[in-house]
Parts: C-alpha cells; sequence; structure tokens
C-alpha cells in the first residue's frame, strides 16, 4: 500500500493548528453574542447576514461594525427599528415595531422568510410616490411608516431619532451605495389571480396563525428562546391602521405568502389570499388624514 506523503509530526501540528483556530473561533463568537445588540437578532439573521454575499456578491453589515465615529448614532436608529415604542415613544404608541415587517430590523436582502428589506433604501430615494402624488425624500417615507403603519405621529425631519433612523439605513446600506433600482426592495407580487375567499381564510387563520397572533388578532408575548421575537398584533387598536401599505391586501397577501408563518413560509398563493381578505376584514385603525 502506497504512504501518506505528511509525516506523522506533521499531521499532529496541523491538527494542533487547526485545534486552536477553532477554539479562537468559538471564543470570539461567544463574546461577541454576548454584546446585549445581540440578544434580539435571531439566529436566522446570521444566515441572512451570509446570504448577501452568496446571492449578490456584498456582504450585510451589522450596526456594531460601524466606526466610532457614527457607531451611536447607528446603534440608537437600529434600537428604534427594533423596539419603536421605548425607543421613539413620543411618535409610537402601538405594540408594532419597524422590525415585525421589515424584519432584522430590515438588514436582509428580501425574499422568502426576510420580510421588506431596507439594504439601499437611501438610493432609492427622493423619488415619487404616487400614494402622496408627489417626490418625497427617505425622511417623508419613513414618516409614512410612522404614520400609517405604526398609527403613530411624525418625527420632526431634524429630530435626533430622524438622524438615527436616517443614519442607520446609510449604514446598512453602504455595501450598495453605488447601485439603483435593487432587486430585493419591495415585495415579489403574487402571480395568482384567485378571488379571495375570507371564509375559507378564517379556517386558515384559526389553523395556521392564531398560536402565535391569537384569536384576536392581538398578538402579544414572545417566542420561545434563542428566537425571543415579539409577537406583533395584526388587528385591533395596536396594529398598522387602514391607510398602511399592508392595508392594501395585495401587499398583505404577498407578504403572508414569502413570510409567514414566521420563518416557514408555507401557504399556497391562494391561500394567502384568503388569509389576508380575512385579516384586513378585521378592524384596524382608521386613516389619521381623512
Ligand atoms: C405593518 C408593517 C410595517 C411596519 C410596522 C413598518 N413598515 Fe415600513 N414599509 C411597509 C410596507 C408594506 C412598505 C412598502 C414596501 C413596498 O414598497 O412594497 C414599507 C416601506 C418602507 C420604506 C421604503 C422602502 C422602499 O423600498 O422604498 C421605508 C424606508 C420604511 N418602510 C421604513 C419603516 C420604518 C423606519 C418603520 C418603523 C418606524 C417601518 N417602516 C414600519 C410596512 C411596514
Ligand atoms: C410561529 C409564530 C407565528 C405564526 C404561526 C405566524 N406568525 Fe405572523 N409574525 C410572527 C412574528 C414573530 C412576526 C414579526 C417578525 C419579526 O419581528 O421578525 C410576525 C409578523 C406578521 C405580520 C406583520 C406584522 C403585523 O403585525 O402586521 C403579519 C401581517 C403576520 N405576521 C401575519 C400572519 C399570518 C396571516 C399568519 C398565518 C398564516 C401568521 N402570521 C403566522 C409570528 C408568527
Amino acid at each position: 500500500m502506497q504512504k501518506s506523503f505528511i509525516p506523522t509530526t506533521m499531521k499532529v501540528r496541523i491538527l494542533s493548528v487547526l485545534a486552536i483556530l477553532i477554539l479562537l473561533a468559538g471564543l470570539t463568537l461567544f463574546f461577541e453574542k454576548r454584546d446585549p445588540l445581540f440578544h434580539q437578532r435571531d439566529l436566522h439573521h446570521e444566515f441572512v447576514l451570509l446570504q448577501g454575499h452568496h446571492s449578490y456578491g456584498f456582504d450585510l453589515v451589522d450596526p456594531v461594525q460601524a466606526p466610532a465615529s457614527i457607531r451611536k448614532s447607528v446603534i440608537r436608529g437600529y434600537q428604534i427599528l427594533t423596539d419603536t415604542h421605548s425607543y421613539a415613544p413620543q411618535y409610537a404608541s402601538s405594540q408594532l415595531s419597524c422590525t415585525h415587517c421589515h424584519f432584522s430590523e430590515g438588514d436582509t436582502i428580501g425574499g422568502k422568510n426576510n420580510g421588506f428589506s431596507l439594504v439601499g433604501v437611501p438610493t432609492a430615494y427622493p423619488r415619487f410616490s404616487s400614494r402622496d402624488g408627489k417626490i418625497i425624500t427617505l425622511a417623508q417615507r419613513i414618516n409614512n411608516c410612522f404614520e400609517r403603519s405604526l398609527n403613530g405621529k411624525p418625527l420632526p425631519v431634524d429630530s435626533q431619532e430622524m438622524n438615527d433612523i436616517l443614519a442607520y439605513l446609510e449604514w446598512i446600506s453602504k455595501e450598495v451605495s453605488h447601485l439603483k433600482n435593487l432587486p430585493w426592495l419591495g415585495i415579489t407580487p403574487l402571480k395568482s389571480t384567485h378571488e379571495p375567499d375570507s371564509i375559507k381564510g378564517k379556517q386558515i387563520y384559526q389553523s395556521t396563525c392564531t398560536a402565535c397572533h391569537g384569536a384576536d388578532g392581538a398578538g402579544g408575548g414572545k417566542l420561545p428562546p434563542p428566537v425571543g421575537k415579539t409577537i406583533p398584533p395584526i388587528w385591533g387598536k395596536d396594529s398598522f391602521n387602514e391607510a398602511a401599505g399592508m392595508s392594501k391586501l395585495a401587499t398583505m397577501a404577498a407578504f403572508i405568502y414569502w413570510n409567514m408563518p414566521y420563518q416557514q413560509a408555507s401557504l399556497t398563493e391562494n391561500q394567502a389570499w384568503d388569509v389576508a381578505a380575512f385579516v384586513l376584514e378585521q378592524p384596524h385603525p382608521p386613516n389619521q388624514r381623512k
């Protein structure tokens, strides 16, 4: 039999070096995980950060990686997106936070199980908004979500909170700031032209959604660790209002199809239409601008 070319002592050395490297990587990860910011991150996010590289050839960046000169502001912005009610209480009284729709605080490349991405939004604004009938800035777009999706109040555009949110969005977009028409923004519409049936939708809701969002749609509580996500309300006084993007049947149906049940999107397109119709028949706060 032919002998291996590598002598045994060499093999031992290679193996010990490998063992030390693995140990170091483990320790780094362990201490990084102790950073309080990471407690709110789900494990899925680690995977999502890698997906950017795999699919589009750029790395998604975490807020903790921001350089010292902007780090505080980026992290404050991140915190507002994570827990809007606690970090921007004057502007958001409901239980909804940005991250409940913009998963991982928007730091994803969209698609299945990733919610609405916000990576690269600074390059997409100012732009014409058909809803507003005029060109709007990114700050105005953010305020649309405060007023409609969170049923809250707009932020003064020169407030610290607004600057922090913008700093955060700039930071997570840094690798794509030279690109236009980013394919992962928005949501891929459903192909099915099925006539939504809210009676079937109610049955789907009861069998697939109540466990988390509750029979009353009010959500509440948290998913068990290690995920630990808060479960958002999807109708009722604490939910998005009638003018929100999520109140559009086609948007909600596509969101559910791509994202629900949480991290296990598995409905057919027709089921997504049906359950979206049922959810939107339930009460939501009125449009504040009427
Ligand atoms: C109830 C769900 C929901 C919540 C909560 C929410 N948003 Fe949104 N947001 C949407 C939808 C839907 C869109 C439109 C996506 C599209 O273009 O299809 C959107 C779009 C945006 C955009 C523009 C994205 C683009 O591609 O042009 C920004 C910026 C944004 N949201 C920021 C925020 C911020 C900041 C918060 C928290 C204060 C927030 N959103 C909370 C649902 C939500
Ligand atoms: C395993 C628990 C779980 C199940 C089951 C589940 N969801 Fe969710 N849902 C969540 C969580 C958690 C979020 C927020 C995700 C985040 O913060 O990253 C969410 C977000 C949402 C949102 C956007 C935020 C909001 O409040 O408007 C909608 C709409 C939604 N779910 C609808 C549904 C529908 C419809 C079903 C059934 C087909 C469903 N969900 C099943 C846990 C769940």
